[in-house]
């Protein structure tokens, strides 16, 4: 069974509510009608139930059953924007800002999860990245154990004898620019945390990555990888995490061997911690495209789970993450 496969198994164990903010849009709509008849989590569609209903009769797909609410006119808005005043008038949001912010299904949809109205939340496949994470972060916030919120990119690669039988977790692709050897630090344990619950890796071995391996180049770029290792060690004494090595010696057993004798962690690794965005986010990317993985992103270290979609993305796409959006749920 696929990582993928597994997740929507899990998924289905224990239906979550997860709501879909952009549900009018044409992908979406089919998605939640194969989430529903799946069993894969209730989806809520936010939007004029009169569009969307349009919309699916366009593309031919049931929707019946599946709830819809509408911020323009369900009664629960004038709730929502009090609750939303309340939480963002410290930063300059007045009561009339709060009725105007509520009518975006994106803060909408995110109030509904933060007073607990829904499990999780799927979105991007209209919003960018930026505009999807503000409402999450502003709003859900991190984890209180959890120093900034990250992504995780779970990477199933055709060479099974990489990471853990092909499986690899790739961090932070997706959120922080330049991250400091302490945010650096909490992006590994978040995403140790992610390859337990979504990849089901008994053993997370993290390895944070750099174009050094233990001491072979001196550079300020280095010595923030080295610090964080020292940093995620304090925070997860149990955690096997070791750096600062570079990507072929926490993948390829040979040169782990030969360049950092004795770590617990290379030429072994399955958790693979980039030290900044711009290396994460191409490095995913040449996976993806010529080592031929398949790529599934969840963020992580935020209250509630909520999920950032390319807007790029399949109809698939979007019932994978709300599969892993279900889990993330279930804790
Ligand atoms: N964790 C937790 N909270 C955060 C984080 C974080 N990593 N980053 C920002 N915040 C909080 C801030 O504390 C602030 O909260 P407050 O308003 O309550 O004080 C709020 O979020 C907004 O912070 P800003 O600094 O104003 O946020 P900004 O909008 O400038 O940026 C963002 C945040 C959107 C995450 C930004 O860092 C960003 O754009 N990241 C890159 C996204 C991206 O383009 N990724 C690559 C493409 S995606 C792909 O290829 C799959």
């Amino acid at each position: 069974m696929s990582m993928i496969e597994m997740v929507k198994a899990k998924a289905k164990s224990c239906t979550k509510n997860i709501v879909l903010p952009e549900g009018d849009e044409v992908r979406t709509v089919e998605a939640a009608s194969i989430i529903k008849k799946e069993g894969l989590a209730n989806p809520i569609l936010i939007g004029n139930p009169d569009k969307i209903a349009a919309v699916a009769k366009e593309i031919n797909v049931d929707i019946t059953g599946i709830e819809i609410q509408d911020p323009e006119t369900d009664s629960k808005a004038e709730r929502y924007a009090n609750e939303l005043y309340e939480l963002r008038k410290a930063k300059g949001v007045d009561e009339a800002k709060a009725k105007e912010m509520i009518k975006d299904p994106m803060y909408y949809g995110i109030m509904m999860v933060k007073l607990e109205e829904a499990d999780g939340l799927v979105s991007g496949a209209v919003h960018t990245t930026g505009d999807m994470l503000r409402p999450a972060l502003q709003i859900i916030k991190t984890k209180p154990e959890m120093k900034l919120v990250s992504s995780s990119f779970l990477m199933d690669c055709p060479n099974k004898e990489l990471g853990e039988n092909g499986l690899l977790v790739y961090a932070d692709c997706v959120v922080n620019p330049c991250p400091t050897a302490e945010e650096l630090a909490y992006i590994a344990v978040a995403s140790a945390e992610t390859a337990r619950v979504l990849c089901g890796f008994d053993e997370p071995r993290v390895a944070m990555l750099s174009f050094s391996t233990k001491g072979s180049a001196k550079h300020d770029l280095v010595s923030k990888v080295q610090e964080a290792v020292e940093i995620a060690h304090n925070i997860a004494p149990d955690l096997l995490l070791d750096g600062e090595m570079q990507f072929d010696a926490a993948l390829v057993p040979k040169i782990g061997a030969s360049k950092a004798k004795g770590s617990p962690v290379a030429g072994r690794a399955n958790v693979l911690v980039f030290p900044d965005l711009q290396a994460g986010n191409i490095g995913y990317k040449i996976t993806e495209r010529i080592g031929g993985a398949d790529c599934f992103a969840v963020l992580q270290g935020l209250k509630k789970p909520c999920n950032d979609l390319s807007r790029g993305c399949s109809v698939d796409d979007i019932v994978n993450t709300v599969a892993m959006t279900a889990v993330q749920a279930q804790g």
